[in-house]
């Protein structure tokens, strides 16, 4: 169990990622913003796995980026801790300060593969970032990779194939051992067991919780699978239309779902059990993070929906410990 007092590795403060959208013609003026994150605040705590879920397009890819400055935020802060006294706001950093702090935190992808040359054999892939950030090379460098592969479950002889050779959960750890390799502290995995078939997802899953406790790992664990979600992580996020709508501990939002959206988003999940009815509550489109209703985005799919919904933005206020909800009649639910 995770002390209440530490202090956390990240904290992140009213973050914001608003994409400008042009105007098509000569001026180019700025017309609007895609609100892709609005206002996002959490802390995480070191060793654990928070989860970012939510519909496609909520912007759980668009928050990892940005807090990992990936992408350049619109506003807010990222204090990462970087070591007992020194906390930085990664927000804020001049690039160049960034690059020294890159080790220390990674993205695992869901398919790794995709941005990279095929041409590079997996031991080149692997050892990259030691060889870009001037920490080893020649046979150290070799070295290192080959215990990496073998942490992943891979063999030191995998070093010399190319990525085609290998298969999607192969290919996987090998993402996750170039991730890894430079020791960080944080990962922020992006649908990273998604595109696996469920055995093979299981199997990744097991290896990213055994090299959390081994190598004092924290992570962000972005998925739309929320059985997934439910078995690795500590704490959940949920998101819709840029914002946090209800975050608190895994059992918690499972057992009793406090936001209208989690309800739904709850209701959603198929149950292997032909007897259960189906409650599908999740209605209608996913807001527009480019044309945002008035008041709660959620509002035209709420079925809970009363007159301030449609006026005042809710806040994610604490409404028992450790649980956060953005509701105005979070109490009324039943
Ligand atoms: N570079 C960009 N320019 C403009 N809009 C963007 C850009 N990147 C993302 N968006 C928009 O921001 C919103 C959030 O996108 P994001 O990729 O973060 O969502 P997501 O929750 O990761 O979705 P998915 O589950 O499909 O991966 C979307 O509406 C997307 O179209
Ligand atoms: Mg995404």
């Amino acid at each position: 169990m995770i002390a209440e007092q530490t202090t956390p590795l990240l904290s992140v403060r009213n973050l914001k990622k608003h994409f400008p959208i042009h105007n098509k013609g000569f001026s180019s003026r700025v017309i609007g913003s895609v609100k892709a994150v609005d206002d996002v605040s959490f802390d995480l705590l070191p060793g654990e796995t928070l989860g970012l879920v939510g519909e496609s397009g909520c912007g759980k890819t668009t928050t990892g980026r940005t807090i990992l400055r990936a992408l350049d935020p619109t506003s807010g802060q990222v204090m990462f801790k970087v070591d007992d006294d020194k906390i930085i706001d990664l927000a804020a950093i001049h690039h160049k300060h960034l690059k020294p702090l890159r080790p220390e935190m990674q993205m695992i992808f869901q398919d790794p593969f995709s941005s990279l040359n095929p041409r590079m054999t997996i031991g080149d892939i692997v050892g990259e970032p030691l060889v870009v950030h001037k920490m080893a090379r020649g046979s150290e460098l070799k070295d290192r990779v080959a215990e990496m592969l073998l942490k992943v479950g891979l063999m030191p002889e995998h070093a010399i194939r190319y990525p085609h050779a290998f298969s999607g959960g192969q290919r996987q750890r090998a993402g996750i051992a170039r991730a890894l390799i430079m020791n960080p502290s944080l990962i922020i995995a992006d649908e990273a067991v998604s595109a696996l078939d469920v055995s093979v997802q299981a199997q990744v899953i097991n290896l990213l919780e055994d090299l959390q406790e081994e190598l004092k790992l924290t992570y962000i664990f972005i998925a739309h699978d929320l059985s997934v979600v439910k078995h690795i992580c500590d704490r959940v996020a949920v998101m819709y239309a840029g914002k946090i709508v209800e975050l608190c501990e895994t059992e918690e939002l499972f057992a009793v779902p406090k936001h209208p959206y989690t309800r739904a988003l709850l209701s959603a999940v198929p149950v292997p059990d032909p007897d259960v009815k189906m409650n599908f509550d999740l209605h209608g489109e996913v807001a527009d993070p480019a044309n945002l209703p008035p008041g709660c985005s959620f509002n035209p799919r709420c079925s809970y929906c009363q007159v301030r919904c449609k006026q005042d933005i809710p806040e994610l206020q604490e409404i028992a410990p450790g649980r956060q909800v953005a509701c105005h009649f979070t109490e009324d639910l039943d």
